[in-house]
């Protein structure tokens, strides 16, 4: 598998992952003058389906949703009923740079489809870890054969932290954790950090892997400054517990208004300071992502 697998995720609701999947998947999609285009798949593992909904538009992702070729479909088919089913053909083009980015859609389906599945496995005496056992496993295979097709696939998760959740983090080189730098959200980064397993599913290399903060929605309040002040303390101790990129995305209204309108026509169009903020963390994602088995991870 050649592609770089990235996590956007945070128990915390509301603080910029499906933004800066989004942002992200179209900056790399786009390609900028020192850094080739890449083929880029959203994959979108939250009911909301607003990465779906912004990346298809709203009469694409009714269509899916109809023909059913979302992922909630696809995890019903392969778990529930066994079948020999693949990711691939619930892989759509985006609305914009339809030849570079892609998306697997997800659909508020999803949330019945996740319970289905604790349902169907328990009665079959199998445990919660196991159920993300499985979902882990069949999402690596599937991997397989999408790694070899795309540069870089980028989960967007749920808020909280479900077994679909547990899985894509346990499949991913960078786990990115957009986080607000206030105090209460604070505390919600530290009890992620606290949570989640951070040992990847190679059983042989036995990997844990930190989790990498982005500050999002950065205000030059005196408040927001104290609290990145100690969250880039807190993160260049040894004893640290996340990583955090230098990046620092700011609180704007521009970039509310375009991840408000998820109907777009699908482009971004950031004016040049949104771009080149999402263009910074691009590149910071690929180095970390390029550099993951040595300085980024720590061997058990
Ligand atoms: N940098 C920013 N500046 C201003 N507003 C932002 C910024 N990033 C995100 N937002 C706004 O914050 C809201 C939440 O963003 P988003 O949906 O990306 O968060 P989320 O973490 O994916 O939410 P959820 O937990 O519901 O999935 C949206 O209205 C979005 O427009
Ligand atoms: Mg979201």
């Amino acid at each position: 598998m050649s592609a770089k697998i990235i996590s956007i995720s945070n128990m915390k609701g509301g603080v910029g992952k499906t933004t800066i999947s989004v942002a992200l998947a179209q900056t790399l999609a786009m390609g900028s003058d020192n850094r080739p285009s890449a083929k880029v798949l959203v994959v979108d593992l939250d009911a909301q389906a607003n990465a779906s909904f912004w990346l298809c538009g709203h009469a694409n992702l009714t269509a899916h949703i109809d023909q059913n070729t979302t992922i909630d479909t696809f995890l019903e088919n392969a778990v529930v009923f066994g079948k020999s089913a693949s990711l691939k053909d619930n892989v759509h083009s985006a609305k914009a740079h339809s030849d570079r980015l892609f998306v697997v859609p997800s659909s508020p389906h999803l949330r019945i489809i996740e319970r289905e599945l604790i349902v169907f496995l328990s009665r079959r005496h199998r445990n919660l870890l196991e159920v993300e056992r499985v979902v882990s496993d069949l999402l690596e295979q599937q991997l397989q054969e999408l790694g070899m097709l795309f540069d870089v696939i980028i989960f967007d998760t749920a808020p909280g932290i479900s077994a679909l959740t547990e899985a894509a983090l346990r499949l991913s080189q960078v786990v990115v954790v957009p986080t607000v730098p206030d105090y209460i959200s604070n505390l919600g980064l530290l009890s992620f950090c606290r949570t989640v397993s951070w040992t990847s599913n190679d059983p042989k290399t036995v990997i844990k892997r930190m989790p990498w903060v982005i500050a999002n929605k950065v205000k030059q309040s005196k408040h927001h400054q104290l609290m990145l002040e100690q969250m880039r303390s807190a993160s260049a101790g040894d004893d640290r517990e996340f990583n955090m990129f230098r990046t620092e995305i700011p609180s704007s209204p521009r970039i509310d208004e375009i991840a408000s309108n998820l109907d777009m026509d699908g482009e971004l169009g950031f004016d040049s300071d949104g771009a080149d903020v999402f263009s910074a963390l691009a590149k910071e994602v690929l180095e970390v992502a390029g550099q993951i088995s040595t300085t980024d991870t720590r061997a058990e």
